[in-house]
């Protein structure tokens, strides 16, 4: 506890000193989440990111997350202390494979989910949250074919919402897929009063069970409002964090032990702390992927 301490007094001198905000993703460890300027899901994130007069993004969280910041911030530093902390379903389409589905299906509107590398946005329309997915979608014409990259659980949610069919690519995010059906229906034998929240990156099987199916925020904000008191979480462990701190009394049980995204772990303190003291890793995104990527970004902020 001491070492966070003076890590976190440590990591505040130097933020103040770079001019610094630090964005945490909900998926952060908790101490992470403490340091930070800023906690919410993709969405709010992309805002504020975009907002933002500070010189320098720390952007606790994943790759994309850092690149997006880096697209619509071209005159930041954009700092991901763990350069390494990659999302397994954006790795899951490359823009030469989107190419080539783009060839197939050439009248198409592709809508990216945000977890999606700048380049592969760069060839995408729209871009999308778990927040936005289902407006994002309706706000397309009625007489447009979609293509949805790369999440298919996502994409299974909110055509079944908006009743729009789309082509769907075949991604998912390794963390959430993973949870079963069973693996729900026996935290419910065990907590049956409990409501159960469930984050569209789910399958559909796993879906079917939610009392309430929402991004990251929306889960927080469900859980603050209703009345009851328990809740099955299925969605990454970060999110408990934020879960007992804003909702006093109430009780939350990871759906599965499983609900843990490595990338999502791999930022500490420490190299929250090296990234503002040597101002690296820095993400950047070549000016030609850049322009094209931001239009795909814009899109999505434009949409109310
Ligand atoms: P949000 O629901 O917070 O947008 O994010 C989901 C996710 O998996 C981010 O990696
Ligand atoms: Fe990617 Fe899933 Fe981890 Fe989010 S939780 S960063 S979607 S692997």
């Amino acid at each position: 506890a001491d070492k966070i301490r003076q890590l976190t007094e440590e990591i505040q001198k130097l933020k103040k000193e770079r001019n610094a905000i630090i964005l945490a993703h909900v998926y952060q460890r908790p101490e992470v989440q403490e340091v930070a300027d800023i906690i919410g899901d993709s969405l709010e994130l992309s805002r504020k990111a975009a907002a933002t007069d500070a010189d320098v993004i720390v952007f606790c969280g994943v790759h994309f997350m850092a690149e997006s910041a880096a697209i619509l911030s071209p005159d930041k530093v954009i700092l991901l202390p763990e350069e390494n902390a990659g999302c397994p379903m954006a790795d899951m389409v490359t823009a030469e494979e989107l190419r080539i589905k783009k060839q197939q299906l050439p009248e198409a509107v592709v809508v990216a989910y945000v977890n999606t590398s700048a380049e592969v946005k760069a060839e995408c329309d729209i871009c999308c949250t778990s927040a936005n997915a289902v407006k994002i979608v309706q706000s397309i014409p009625q007489d447009k074919e979609i293509i949805f990259i790369p999440d298919k659980n996502l994409g299974m949610y909110v055509a079944s919402k908006t009743g729009r069919p789309m082509t769907l690519w075949e991604g998912w995010c390794n963390t959430h897929d993973w949870v079963t059906p069973e693996e729900v229906l026996r935290a419910k034998e065990e907590h049956p009063e409990a409501l159960v929240l469930i984050h569209p990156e789910c399958r559909p099987e796993v879906v079917a069970l939610a009392d309430y199916v929402s991004s990251t925020t929306g889960l927080i904000k469900f859980a603050r409002e209703n009345e009851a008191k328990e809740y099955i979480v299925g969605t990454e462990s970060g999110i408990l964090h934020q879960l007992y701190k804003q909702c006093p009394g109430k009780e939350f049980y990871l759906a599965t032990k499983r609900l843990v995204c490595p990338n999502m772990k791999a930022t500490t303190l420490d190299k929250v702390k090296r990234a503002l003291e040597i101002m690296q890793p820095q993400i950047t995104v070549p000016q030609e992927i850049r322009e094209k990527a931001l239009a795909c970004l814009e899109r999505m902020l434009a949409v109310k």
